[in-house]
């Protein structure tokens, strides 16, 4: 290998490590066992020795957020991500987010809205939402802007991205209302029949 040599770390083992390191991953609820040169990223493991192919490798250097996915349920740059880091953390990808016949509500709203072209970003764009609507930053379509300003999208979706995000964001806020309503109308149900 000569000096100038930059192909990526092997999938498999290094001769330094002569087997991989045992690693256990939980991906999308299920555990799943593999051993790897610990420089494998996370985003190079979900896709290669996963295949889970719906991580979009973009740049490979944490510059365009179309690695996204979850971990513990904050977003992180799975390009920048070692996987051995990993273990014991809930990896969510986009697999793991809803299924064909219960679509998850951000991914139902991407459709709604017409937010996305070519789709290489979406995946990463839709976990970064989920992650941004539990992060309570969805108060404007600036503040939404800002903290989605991490994923970057080559064909320009960024108006119906916006909408989408914020339509979810109030079928969120909706939902919740109902939930506090009923709560709230079971209590006074409980203190009628107390005679409170
Ligand atoms: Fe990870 Fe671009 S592929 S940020
Ligand atoms: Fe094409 Fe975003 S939809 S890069």
């Amino acid at each position: 290998m000569g000096r100038g040599d930059r192909s990526a770390p092997s999938l498999e083992c290094s001769p330094a490590v002569p087997r991989g390191l045992p690693i256990r991953l939980r991906v999308n609820g299920a555990l799943r066992e593999l051993r790897l040169d610990p420089r494998v990223t996370l985003l190079d493991a979900l896709r290669e020795r996963l295949g889970l192919t719906g991580t979009k490798k973009g740049c490979d250097q944490g510059a365009c957020g179309a690695c996204t996915v979850l971990a513990d349920g904050k977003r992180v740059l799975s390009c920048l991500t070692l996987a051995v880091t990993c273990e014991n953390r809930d990896i969510t990808t986009i697999e793991g987010l809803g299924s064909e016949g219960t679509l998850h509500p951000v991914q139902r709203a991407f459709i709604a809205y017409d937010a996305f072209q070519c789709g290489f970003c979406t995946p990463g764009q839709i976990l970064s939402a989920v992650a941004l609507l539990a992060e309570g930053r969805a108060g404007s379509d600036a503040e939404i802007r800002e903290f989605m300003s991490g994923n970057i999208c080559r064909c320009g979706a960024y108006p119906n991205i916006v909408a989408a995000i914020r339509a979810a964001a109030g079928a969120a806020g909706e939902a919740d209302h109902a939930v506090a309503g009923e709560a709230g109308r079971a209590a006074a149900g409980q203190a009628d029949r107390a005679g409170v």
